[in-house]
């Protein structure tokens, strides 16, 4: 099957970051419908100037997508603009590097809540519309994370699993309603992401600079939404990584673990 973008009533959540702006501007190029939610108005709004004019249908709703008033206000304001949903893209996410024994548990709520809990229940109030939608789909944007649990990002890493699995489960039960379900698996993007991370004390040297653009992770998603993949790896390093895990498990956590100990010999 072949999904074609064009006039597709699409919700993006985390529109404001850096790959939120991106998917915008993709979205926009393949002539979607747009509602984009996040928290920050100011940067909504400047993306909106920016892709006004260019764009078939483009409105903001500044949404936390951890209330249940704001997810409803969300899926209510795009059925009422669009008319109905034919894409829900779950892409607002949070991270936090550092080590689970000097971890809270507010932030691994706070991890669960944003990356997992608000996704699933969009999701939930989305369904009733996407299950009469035009070629329907959900698209969960996880992580390398989800796919193998990385040192010094426990409650991320389980959130991201959790994604990962629930889209799993989804994509079959969902085909009772012709809804496809896609999961994004990223690796590094150099996105902005670790301005807004909750904890940043893991010792290992990160360089998102070295990341993929979020342009380009933008173009693979699009890429898996028109191709309908049910599953997409985006990232060389990522793709490197579970490929290397897959055959070599025990070799890969073995390897992980003398690293984060000689990062915590002192
Ligand atoms: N960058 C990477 O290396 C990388 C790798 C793998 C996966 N990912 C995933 O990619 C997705 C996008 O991340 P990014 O790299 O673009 O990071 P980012 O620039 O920090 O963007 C995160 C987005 O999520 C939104 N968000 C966070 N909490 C929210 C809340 N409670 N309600 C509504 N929106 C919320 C933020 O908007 P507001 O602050 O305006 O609400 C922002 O738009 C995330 O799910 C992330 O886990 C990123």
């Amino acid at each position: 099957m072949t999904r074609i973008l064009q006039g597709k009533r699409a919700i993006l959540t985390g529109a404001s970051g850096g790959i939120g702006q991106a998917l915008t501007q993709e979205l926009v190029d393949a002539g979607a419908r747009l509602v984009l939610a996040s928290r920050n108005t100011d940067k909504l709004d400047a993306l909106a100037a920016d892709l006004r004019e260019k764009a078939t249908h483009l409105i903001i709703v500044p949404t936390d997508i951890t209330s249940p008033e704001d997810r409803n206000r969300l899926i209510d304001t795009a059925v009422a603009t669009l008319g109905g949903i034919d894409l829900l893209i779950n892409n607002a996410g949070i991270g936090s590097w550092g080590h689970f024994a000097n971890s809270t548990e507010d932030i691994c709520r706070t991890v669960m809540e944003v990356n997992f809990f608000a996704p699933v229940e969009l999701t939930r109030l989305a369904m009733p519309y996407l299950s009469n939608g035009n070629q329907p789909s959900v698209v969960n944007v996880t992580s390398m994370c989800g796919r193998k649990g990385m040192p010094a990002w426990p409650e991320y890493s389980a959130s991201k699993f959790a994604l990962v699995g629930i889209s799993e489960a989804w994509r079959a039960e969902f085909a009772r309603f012709d809804v496809d379900v896609i999961t994004i698996v990223p690796g590094m993007t150099n996105s902005g992401f670790q301005d807004r991370w909750l904890r940043k004390d893991g010792r290992a040297k990160l360089n998102f600079d070295e990341g993929m653009s979020p342009r380009f992770l933008a173009k693979k998603i699009i890429e898996a939404i028109k191709k309908n993949r049910s599953e997409v790896i985006v990232g060389s390093e990522a793709k490197r990584m579970l490929l290397f895990n897959r055959f070599f498990p025990r070799l890969t956590d073995w390897l992980i673990a003398r690293k984060v100990k000689s990062l915590y010999k002192d």
